[in-house]
C-alpha cells in the first residue's frame, strides 16, 4: 500500500495547534454557541431556563456539565423546523435522517454551515491519504442522507474529481471503477464487501483496481474488516464517523499513518464522554456514550448531543486534537441474550475467524418463555458452500461465539447471495420478538 501521509505543510495550523490553543479556541465558540441557541430557539432558552442554566456559566470548559442534554426526542418534539437558530430563508439546505420509528430527524444549513461542513469532510478526506487532483468516486446516498452530498462537496472542496455514483446497481459500480479509476472510494463498509463481491463474480481481481483508499463510516465495522477490504483490494481502509444531527460525516476521521482511532475535528464538534445511566461526564479513556456540542453551527447548534454511540477518548497522536476508538455499537443496538451484553461488532469478529464464511451476516433475535434467543444468519463463502463444509463452519461459529461472546447462538450458514445486500447501512439486526 502506498505512503499517503501528508506533509506538515499540507496541514491546516489548527490541526498541530497547541492543546492550550485548541482549548482557548473552543472556549470561545462554545459562549457563542451556548449563547447563539438561547437567544434564538425557544426551545433551548426553556429548556435552559428550567435548568437553572444560563449562557453566562460558562466560564470554562469544565462549566459545560452545568447545561442539560439534547436527545433525539427533543429534535423529534420540534419537528420539522423549530430548532433553526436562523430564520428560514437563510436555511440553503435541509437534510434527514429517517430513523426506524416515528418521524424523520431534520437538520438544516446555512451557507457557512455547508462551508464548514466541506471544509471539516475535505480534511477527512486529506487525513485518509486524499490530495488534490486525485479522483473520488462516492458510493454514499446522496438525498437527505447527509452521505453523498457531504463526501461531494468535501471532495471538491480538496480539490478532487468527484463521480457522484450515489448507491446501487453494483455491477455498474465495478464498471465506472474500472473505467473511471479512482483513487479513492467512499462509501459503507457493508456495501464494499458487495462491490468486492460483484468484482469477483465478474473474475477481475480487485487488487488490480486503481483504489489507493476507500473511507468507510455510517455504520460500526471492526478491525477485521478492514484487514479483509485492505487485503482484498490492496488498499488503505480508513474510518469515517459523523451524524446528521452534528453536521453529518466529517466530525471524525483515521488519519492513513496512524489509523489508530479518529481524530475529532474539536475545532468545530466539542466532545464529552458520560456515564449513560448516570449522565455523569467521565475522564478521557473511559469507555461511555459520546456526546457533542457544535462550537461554530449556525441553523441548528446542538448543545450536549446525546449520540448513543458507546465510545471513549484518547490523546491525539498523528494530530493534536484528540481521537475517539472505532464505534463499535450504539446502546440502541445492544442486544442482551440470556443475561449477556452483545453487539453485533462482536459477532462480526468471530466469523472473520472462520475461514469459510464471508462477512454477509444478520443475527435474529427471537422469544422462548421468557428468554431470548439469538440465531446468527451468515453467508458461505464460494469455496466454503458445499454442505459438508457450510455444516462444519456453523459449528466453528457456534463455537467462537460461545468461547469469545459467551452467549449460546444458533448459526445459520446459508449459501452465498442469500442475505439481502443494503446498499447504505447494513441492517444487522432482525428482531423477531413479541413486542410487550
Ligand atoms: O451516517 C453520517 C455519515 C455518512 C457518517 C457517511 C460517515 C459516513 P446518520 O445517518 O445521522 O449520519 O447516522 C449517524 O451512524 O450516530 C453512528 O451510530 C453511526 N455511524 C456513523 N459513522 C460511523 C462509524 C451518518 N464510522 C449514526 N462507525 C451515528 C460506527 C457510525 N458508527
Amino acid at each position: 500500500m502506498l505512503d499517503l501521509k501528508p506533509r506538515q505543510d499540507e496541514l491546516e495550523p489548527i490541526e498541530v495547534a497547541s492543546r492550550d490553543e485548541i482549548a482557548a479556541l473552543q472556549l470561545d465558540r462554545l459562549k457563542w454557541s451556548i449563547r447563539h441557541a438561547y437567544d434564538n430557539v425557544p426551545h433551548y432558552r426553556c429548556k435552559l431556563d428550567a435548568h437553572g442554566a444560563a449562557p453566562g456559566d460558562m466560564r470554562s470548559l469544565e462549566d459545560l456539565g452545568r447545561f442539560p442534554f439534547t436527545t433525539k426526542q427533543d429534535l423529534r418534539d420540534n419537528y420539522p423546523f423549530d430548532l433553526f437558530a436562523v430564520p428560514r430563508e437563510q436555511i440553503i439546505r435541509i437534510h434527514a435522517s429517517s430513523g426506524t420509528t416515528g418521524r424523520p430527524t431534520v437538520v438544516g444549513y446555512t451557507r457557512h454551515d455547508i462551508e464548514v461542513w466541506s471544509d471539516v469532510m475535505a480534511r477527512s478526506i486529506r487525513a485518509a491519504g486524499g490530495r488534490a487532483g486525485m479522483k473520488v468516486h462516492v458510493s454514499y446516498g446522496y438525498g437527505l442522507f447527509t452521505g453523498g452530498l457531504g463526501a461531494h462537496y468535501g471532495a471538491e472542496r480538496l480539490g478532487c474529481t468527484v463521480i457522484p455514483v450515489s448507491g446501487g446497481m453494483t455491477e455498474r459500480q465495478v464498471q465506472l471503477i474500472r473505467d473511471f479509476e479512482p483513487d479513492i472510494i467512499m462509501v459503507t463498509p457493508s456495501y464494499m464487501l458487495a462491490i468486492l463481491d460483484e468484482f469477483r463474480n465478474q473474475g477481475i481481481d480487485p487488487r488490480a483496481s486503481s483504489l489507493k483508499v476507500g473511507i468507510f463510516g455510517a455504520e460500526p465495522w471492526t478491525d477485521a474488516m478492514r484487514r479483509e477490504i485492505e487485503d482484498s483490494f490492496d488498499m488503505h481502509a480508513v474510518d469515517i464517523y459523523g451524524l446528521s444531527e452534528v453536521i453529518g460525516p466529517g466530525v471524525a476521521n483515521e488519519c492513513v499513518e496512524t489509523k489508530d482511532g479518529l481524530h475529532v475535528w474539536e475545532d468545530h464538534f466539542y466532545p464529552e464522554i458520560i456515564d449513560p445511566v448516570s449522565e455523569q461526564p467521565v475522564p478521557d479513556g473511559e469507555i461511555g456514550e459520546l456526546v457533542f456540542t457544535t462550537l461554530t453551527k449556525e441553523a441548528m447548534p446542538v448543545i450536549r448531543y446525546r449520540t448513543r454511540d458507546l465510545t471513549r477518548l484518547m490523546p491525539g497522536t498523528a494530530r493534536s486534537m484528540r481521537r475517539m476508538q472505532k464505534v463499535t455499537g450504539r446502546s440502541d443496538d445492544m442486544i442482551i441474550v440470556r443475561g449477556v451484553n452483545v453487539f453485533p461488532t462482536q459477532i462480526e469478529e468471530q466469523i472473520f475467524r472462520c475461514q469459510g464464511l464471508s462477512a454477509h451476516y444478520q443475527i435474529e433475535l427471537t422469544r422462548s418463555g421468557r428468554l431470548d434467543d439469538m440465531k446468527v444468519l451468515v453467508e458461505a463463502r464460494p469455496e466454503g458452500a458445499a454442505p459438508e463444509a457450510r455444516d462444519a463452519s456453523s459449528k466453528e461459529l457456534a463455537h467462537h461465539i460461545k468461547s469469545v461472546v459467551g452467549i449460546s447462538a444458533t448459526v445459520d450458514v446459508l449459501e452465498p447471495d442469500s442475505i439481502e445486500r443494503s446498499l447504505g447501512k447494513a441492517k444487522r439486526i432482525v428482531d423477531k420478538r413479541p413486542k410487550d
